[in-house]
């Protein structure tokens, strides 16, 4: 099903698939499904209610991949690579969201209201596409080529665990613009004797080992996107440890990896000498792969998070949102959240989206590798926009000297990046709760300044 989408001929027969699925809401289907609450089958739904300008990103909580598809791309668009919905005018539409290996489904019914603030607006591409190449989230890849070549391309997954002898599931190939005159993929690996590609995309596992399966655009051959695949040899005898999976067995790898970073304490080993918080030798403390520092949370360069590790928007972060959007609105400040919690999965395809688009080192400069952004912790949020546009704002403003009154501190400050590991971020705010948000907002540190703890990569 997956690759049906990777073809144009067959992508088109699927949209035609749910318009006529469409047709059946219109015929009082969906009512049927909706208040039963579930179908024949078990696949789910949803009613969503998003105003015209909002942003989501879509999380589903399949076992697997998942593909997303819109009914109507001009009431809610949804960007292939991070699942992130735009709600572009007041309309009706249905998202299909849907397992690649199992095939499950969830249906999400959307509902784009009007703005109050700027009622019979439509969001339009220009609006959509605004790009300032140094910041996330945004959405289109800045390029030279001719019209009707290919100038971008990207994966529903950019990597791969398969057995010796199995066949791994299409990855969803999405090029633009949408109407790129040769879109026909070329797929190839670097090493054959660990896996295999097909002309039409499927990997199969030859033998134990690491390799790259490559897709290339034959209309444009500078855009490509890679697949690092891992392949396991169930029979072979476990000499070495096996490779981090997404399955229960990798957090196990995980939380060994974390627990022999804590007895190293890399951060008091660095060249310049120990590193040393506010409150003196930071406590280190690792539960189930999850760093603690001094009793909070980190994900940064330094500590990552399990790939497993799932929780959604914290509920108590949530609440300090909101708290804290009601008393900005009395002051005529008006926040929104643009991107809260991120699986490990969308974090994968972003930071591989800022790869393929401005290269590792400058992608590194922010955007978090998977497993090392603070919104896999549901206790991060980007405010407004995630983009240096944001900072000139009066929302900006009032976020910076207000948010730690809310439990909150803006995590990358200007100037800070040699210490956080990232470029001033105006927008991303990070729940501490109020009692240490005040100290170190007050402290005038970096929270890793008041931990004493590094950020940057091993390598
Ligand atoms: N932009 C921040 C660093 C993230 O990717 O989590
Ligand atoms: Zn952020």
């Amino acid at each position: 099903m997956a690759k049906k989408h990777t073809r144009r001929g067959v992508s088109v027969a699927v949209v035609l698939l749910i318009l006529v699925a469409l047709a059946g809401i219109a015929a009082g289907v969906w009512l049927v499904l909706q208040k039963s609450g579930s179908s024949a089958n078990n696949d789910r739904h949803y009613d969503l209610t998003m105003q015209v300008g909002e942003q989501k990103t879509l999380e589903a909580d399949f076992a697997h991949e998942f593909t997303c598809m819109s009914s109507d791309v001009t009431v809610i668009s949804v960007d292939e690579a991070t699942n992130l919905l735009t709600a572009k005018k007041a309309g009706e539409a249905t998202l299909v969201a849907k397992d690649s290996v199992s095939g499950e489904k969830a249906f999400f019914f959307v509902t784009v209201t009007d703005n109050p603030a700027n009622p019979g607006a439509v969001v339009t591409d220009a609006t959509t596409t605004e790009v300032t190449t140094t910041t996330e989230e945004t959405t289109t890849t800045t390029t030279t080529a001719a019209p009707g070549v290919v100038s971008g391309i990207s994966l529903s997954y950019y990597s791969a665990n398969v057995k010796v002898g199995e066949v791994h599931p299409y990855a969803l190939v999405t090029m633009t613009p949408e109407d790129a005159k040769n879109k026909n993929e070329i797929w190839e690996t670097d090493n054959d004797k660990v896996a295999t590609v097909d002309k039409a995309g499927r990997i199969k596992g030859i033998g134990a080992g690491k390799c790259k399966i490559r897709v290339t655009a034959e209309g444009n051959p500078y855009i490509f996107a890679e697949i690092d695949v891992t392949v396991v040899d169930p029979n072979a005898p476990a000499t070495t440890p096996a490779p981090e999976t997404t399955t229960a067995s990798a957090a196990t790898t995980t939380t060994t990896a974390a627990t022999t970073t804590v007895a190293g304490l890399p951060q008091q080993s660095e060249p310049n000498g120990t590193v040393t918080g506010v409150n003196g030798a930071p406590s280190i403390e690792v539960k189930n792969g999850l760093t603690y520092v001094n009793g909070i949370l980190i994900a940064n360069k330094t500590y990552a998070l399990p790939s497993t590790y799932n929780p959604g928007v914290d509920p108590e972060a949530q609440a300090a949102f909101n708290e804290m959007q009601a008393a900005a609105a009395k002051e005529g400040r008006s926040l929104a959240i643009c991107s809260g919690f991120r699986s490990y999965s969308t974090q994968q395809a972003l930071y591989q989206k800022y790869v393929n688009r401005d290269g590792k080192a400058a992608a590194d400069r922010y955007s978090a590798r998977a497993g090392h952004s603070e919104h896999q912790t549901g206790l991060a949020f980007d405010i407004n926009k995630a983009s240096s546009s944001f900072t000139s704002t009066p929302e900006a403003k009032w976020l910076a000297e207000n948010c730690w009154k809310y439990g909150f501190i803006l995590r990358y400050p200007e100037g800070k990046e040699n210490i956080t590991g990232y470029m001033y971020e105006s927008w991303h705010v990070r729940y501490l709760g109020k009692e240490i948000a005040k100290a170190v907002y007050e402290s005038g540190l970096t929270l890793e300044e008041y931990l004493g703890i590094t950020s940057r990569y091993a390598d």
